[in-house]
């Protein structure tokens, strides 16, 4: 796919991450429509992107990823005002396994919804032109981080929904690949605060959990992540740590 004209929207695009996936984004050409709670913060992206990128490339719609009709509204604004939409990137996210339910409802739920429209409004067998859908797991995704149990749950189930809504299945009806970028610690977040933890006696496991992990440069891992859009196939599962490139890791052979 060409990056270049392409439409992307990105939740949890405020700021972290997502924010530095959009300005990935937009360095390549792309447009972006940043979605998050945060409003002050989305505006804020919006405003900065703006001036660097032109007003007309960036969008902020105020959405909660636990709310379907929110998120809804989220694709019908980005849609009305870009014309189309090419990707989606599930990014949004709490790491807080104290409140694991609204922990499950944003990272599960909240990838599940968003990929879910995601089919809907990209899909050819809806009338889309088809496109690309990442969705952001962790280290978490593929080991587990026993510090916070909860959140490694959220994050492992996030490579089974995309490895199957991403099989060739799939893909041949709706056009739309679906990938998953397992993005280890960041130079932004490599440090939890200790009312992160379910239990207290959980805060000495993150010492052992991040042990060996080199918090990596966000916006190389950005850059990674956005390369798999084009180079990576649909249903592929993708570490990106270290600052590294991406390297794919098998999860499971086959397809139907
Ligand atoms: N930071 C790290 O070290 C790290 C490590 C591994 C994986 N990741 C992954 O990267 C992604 C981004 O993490 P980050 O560190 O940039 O997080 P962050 O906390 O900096 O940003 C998360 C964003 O999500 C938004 N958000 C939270 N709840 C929301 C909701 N209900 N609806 C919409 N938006 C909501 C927040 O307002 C915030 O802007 C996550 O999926 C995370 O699992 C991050």
């Amino acid at each position: 796919m060409d990056l270049k004209g392409s439409v992307a929207l990105v939740t949890g695009a405020a700021t972290g991450l997502g924010r530095s996936l959009c300005e990935e984004l937009l360095k390549r050409g792309a447009c972006v429509s940043i979605c998050d709670l945060d409003s002050d913060a989305g505006e804020n992206a919006c405003d900065e992107l703006g001036k660097k990128f032109g007003k007309e490339k960036v969008l902020f719609c105020h959405c909660d990823v636990t709310d379907y009709v929110q998120f809804d509204e989220a694709f019908q604004t980005t849609l009305a005002e870009f014309d189309n939409i090419d990707i989606v990137i599930n990014n949004a996210e709490i790491m807080n396994d104290k409140f694991w339910e609204l922990e499950v409802d944003v990272n599960l739920n909240g990838t599940i919804r968003g990929t879910l429209l995601a089919l809907q409004f990209l899909g050819k067998d809806k009338g889309g032109k088809g496109g690309c859908i990442i969705n952001i797991g962790s280290a978490a995704s593929i080991k587990p981080q026993i510090s916070t149990p909860i959140y490694t749950a959220t994050k492992h189930a996030i490579l089974g929904l995309s490895k199957s809504c991403g099989d060739n299945y799939h893909f041949k009806h709706t056009g739309v690949k679906v990938i998953a970028a397992c993005v280890g610690p960041l130079d932004t977040g490599a440090t939890a605060p200790s009312n992160r933890f379910k239990s207290p006696i959980h805060e000495k496991a993150w010492q052992f959990d991040m042990k060996g992990f080199v918090p990596q440069k966000t916006e190389l891992a950005s850059k990674g992540i956005v390369s798999l859009i084009k180079e990576a196939n649909s249903g592929t599962i993708w570490t990106v740590t270290n600052n590294s490139a991406p390297k794919e890791i098998p999860y499971s052979a086959g397809s139907i």
